[in-house]
């Protein structure tokens, strides 16, 4: 059984980012076991604490570095990814590299017709910087849009379209990641 992290690319209670992870936590419990870490919950990077980072931001960088696979969930915020994930990747790319190598798939929803596809260009180019160095899953895009009409209210997608697209790209990931 592999173990995941599941990095919540989004910092509010309501985020469907989240709902997504944990979707697919109880959807491919049988292929992998999933830990979400809160990209919320940790301070604003600064040079000025990075030698001296506080224990939320060791535990976050231990349970990626443990990992055999990284699932990062991103909203869209101004055609860009969220502070709090932008944030959460900074803090990854100094003094310690726990993404370094590491194979990361890429999913997003937002409320739009565009399903984070510009958050996620972003993203696979952050990624790739020399300081964080993933290993990102190629030729897979879940791109889900509408999040507001994609959801139950209980968290679950009924659209068999995008359950689908979600199957295709988990079964692309477990096969990336060996
Ligand atoms: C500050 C801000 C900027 C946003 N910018 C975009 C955007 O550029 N593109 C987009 O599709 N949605 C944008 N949205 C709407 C998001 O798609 C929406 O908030 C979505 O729910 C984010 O994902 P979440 O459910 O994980 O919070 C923005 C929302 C906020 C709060």
């Amino acid at each position: 059984m592999k173990h995941f992290v599941g990095i919540v690319g989004n910092n509010w209670s309501g985020s469907r980012n989240r709902q997504l992870l944990q979707l697919m936590k109880r959807r491919y419990a049988d292929q992998f076991d999933l830990t979400l870490l809160e990209t919320g919950d940790l301070p604003l990077f600064s040079q000025d604490i990075e030698t001296t980072p506080s224990p939320v931001v060791t535990a976050f960088r231990d349970q990626i570095a443990q990992a055999d696979g990284i699932i990062i969930a991103t909203a869209e915020h101004n055609h860009s990814i969220p502070t709090s994930l932008k944030n959460a990747l900074d803090w990854c790319s100094r003094v310690v590299h726990p993404i370094d190598q590491q194979p990361v798939m890429l999913v997003g929803a937002s409320l739009g017709p565009m399903g984070t596809v510009r958050a996620q260009m972003h993203l696979r180019q952050i990624l790739d910087s020399p300081g964080i160095g993933a290993r990102v899953l190629p030729s897979n895009e879940v791109l889900i849009s509408f999040s507001g009409k994609q959801f139950t209210p209980e968290g679950d997608i009924t659209n068999p379209a995008t359950l689908a697209q979600l199957d295709l790209s988990t079964q692309a990931f477990m096969a990336f990641v060996g």
